[in-house]
């Protein structure tokens, strides 16, 4: 990626070389899992931080994070996502940042179409939470592969075996363990690595700040008293691998396996481990579908979508910068892009790896790289973008909201303000916006899936459009689309009522799901359909 444009050599085979040593995915978890620590972990370990000075902790992350915003200084949380880019054993990896918090956004999900696989990350002691299972359904949607991580394995937690079923239960997947734990959960001594049928001893370096010392134990050779979790960690890897198979690779790119490994990130335990394994086994980028001229195949003219547009990340110059995923060809920084969906051209002169706040200058990139557009404020989700080959990209389909609020400018005279706040806000993704007749252009309802949307929206309207709104929270917890067959659509009903999207698209929402019965049962003529992917 250091190459200057004229340097670049775009030929097939170089494309293809490109996109085959890269591997492109997120961590999905709930919040305290560890994704922080272990996207550290893996940072570490393939040297793109220095040992020196590295840390694993929240207070030290405070200074590495992106703090664009109050809300995120005063958190202490990611908002944005980013992609973050590591080299190990000659492959580039891409790790597309997922934001976690509690308040999730609809960017936690889009972030997933631009992956080509995700790592599930576990807390031992907590097994699977909620939010790890909404982001399961999307990825399980979209076929994507997932590799299961079982963290804090350093800590007291579950039983090996119940975890490993109940990763069965929840995923529909069948679990593969290649990494098996000597130790129960908070005795973790060491690994039984199965794919190269060694058993590793680990011991902790220097508070979590370097890589785990790593010693090759011959498990027969041991003491009788000091073999005994060994042995046990041999008997019971063997029982799994026999009852759920071993490890196929179609089986895991079709999303009917997943491969199991036990870490403790904090202590970089495991982690060196899931670095061999993201390089062997997860999926390199692949023809992506296009809408309308079938797959597109990586060695085309240089082509990708924007998965997410960021406004007011940097609070000394405002600027926009949209994420890009690179999805055939070779992308220059300095080429112009058309833009699929206005048909205008795009120069990229400002094209940026972003982590957090500090940038580096994108001169290259090839399939599976993530390039942040600066001053992209043309740019949508779901934008296809291309050098030459026209392609229209898959929409990124829209998350069924469950939260919605009345948003009003508190100063009638900062009314125009306050519209145009909210026609970029919709397009940019922050929120979707719904109107309706009865409700007037003047009190627009909010949707969303986390309420951090909200917060981000209000800010951003007071901030940067001079236009201070209050929102009032409506009662109603889920939406479903009006198919446009619909006959003798009401404006409103008991419990609920429709809302339009600009595009014309009704949309019916209800205060519970009990109400849907109702609605179905008093208007026969309406079709409702979900609303995007399955969360
Ligand atoms: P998140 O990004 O998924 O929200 O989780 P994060 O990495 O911030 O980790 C949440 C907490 O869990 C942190 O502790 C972190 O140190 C701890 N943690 C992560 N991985 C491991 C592990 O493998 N073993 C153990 N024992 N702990 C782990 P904290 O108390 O919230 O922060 P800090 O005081 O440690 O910085």
């Amino acid at each position: 990626m250091t190459e200057s444009p004229s340097d670049v050599d775009t030929d097939p085979d170089t494309v293809r070389r490109e996109a085959g040593r890269r591997r492109t995915f997120a961590v999905i978890s709930h919040p305290d899992a560890g994704k922080s620590t272990l996207t550290e972990a893996l940072a570490l370990l393939s040297r793109a931080i220095q040992d020196a000075g590295v840390t694993h902790g929240k207070s030290s992350r405070h200074a590495t994070v992106s703090d664009w915003m109050g809300i995120e200084q005063e958190r202490g949380i990611s908002i944005s996502s980013a992609a973050l880019q590591l080299t190990y054993r000659d492959t580039v990896l891409n790790v597309v940042d997922t934001p976690g918090h509690a308040d999730f956004s609809e960017d936690t999900y889009r972030v997933l179409a631009a992956v080509d696989s995700a790592v599930m990350l576990i807390d031992a002691a907590k097994g699977f939470e909620p939010q790890t299972v909404k982001l399961l359904a999307v990825c399980k949607a979209r076929n994507i592969p997932i590799i299961t991580v079982i963290n804090k394995w350093d800590r007291p937690g579950l039983d090996a075996l119940g975890l490993i079923d109940d990763v069965g239960e929840r995923t529909g997947m069948t679990p593969v363990p290649l990494t098996w734990p000597v130790g129960i959960a908070g005795e973790f001594q060491g690994l039984i690595d199965l794919r190269a049928s060694r058993a590793i001893a680990l011991e902790a370096v220097g508070a979590g700040a370097q890589a785990a010392a790593e010693t090759d134990v011959d498990i027969d050779a041991l003491e009788p008293r000091e073999a005994g979790a060994w042995l046990e960690a041999r008997e019971e890897s063997g029982l799994v691998e026999s009852s759920n198979g071993s490890f196929d690779r179609e089986e895991f790119e079709a999303a009917r396996q997943t491969p199991v490994l036990f870490a403790a990130a904090a202590k970089n335990f495991g982690v060196s481990q899931l670095l061999d394994i993201l390089v062997d086994v997860a999926p390199s980028p692949s023809p992506r579908p296009s809408k309308e001229a079938g797959p597109r195949p990586i060695e085309a003219p240089m082509s990708g979508f924007v998965f997410k547009v960021q406004a007011g990340q940097d609070s000394s110059h405002r600027d926009h910068i949209a994420y890009l995923r690179i999805c055939s060809g070779s992308f220059e920084r300095g080429m112009v892009i058309t833009n699929q969906r206005t048909g205008k051209p795009f120069a990229t002169k400002y094209a940026h790896r972003v982590l957090g706040r500090s940038r580096e200058v994108v001169d290259t990139a090839w399939p599976g790289d993530v390039v942040g557009l600066v001053n992209a404020t043309s740019l949508r989700v779901g934008d296809s973008l291309f050098s030459e080959q026209p392609v229209r990209f898959p929409d990124i389909p829209r998350f069924s909201p469950e939260l919605f609020a009345v948003a009003r400018a508190k100063d009638p005279g900062r009314y125009k303000q306050f519209r145009r706040g909210i026609d970029q806000l919709e397009h940019e993704g922050v929120v979707q916006v719904l109107r309706s007749d009865l409700r007037g252009d003047q009190a627009p309802v909010l949707a969303a899936v986390g309420a951090l949307q909200f917060e981000v929206a209000a800010e951003r309207l007071g901030t940067e459009f001079s236009a201070p709104t209050s929102l009032d929270q409506l009662s109603y917890t889920l939406a479903m689309r009006v198919s446009p067959e619909s006959q003798g659509v009401p404006e409103t009903f008991r419990g609920g009522e429709i809302l339009f999207r600009a595009d014309g698209e009704a949309v019916a929402v209800f205060g519970d799901k009990w109400k849907i019965g109702h609605f179905t049962k008093d208007n026969p003529g309406v079709v409702l359909e979900p609303i995007g992917a399955a969360v």
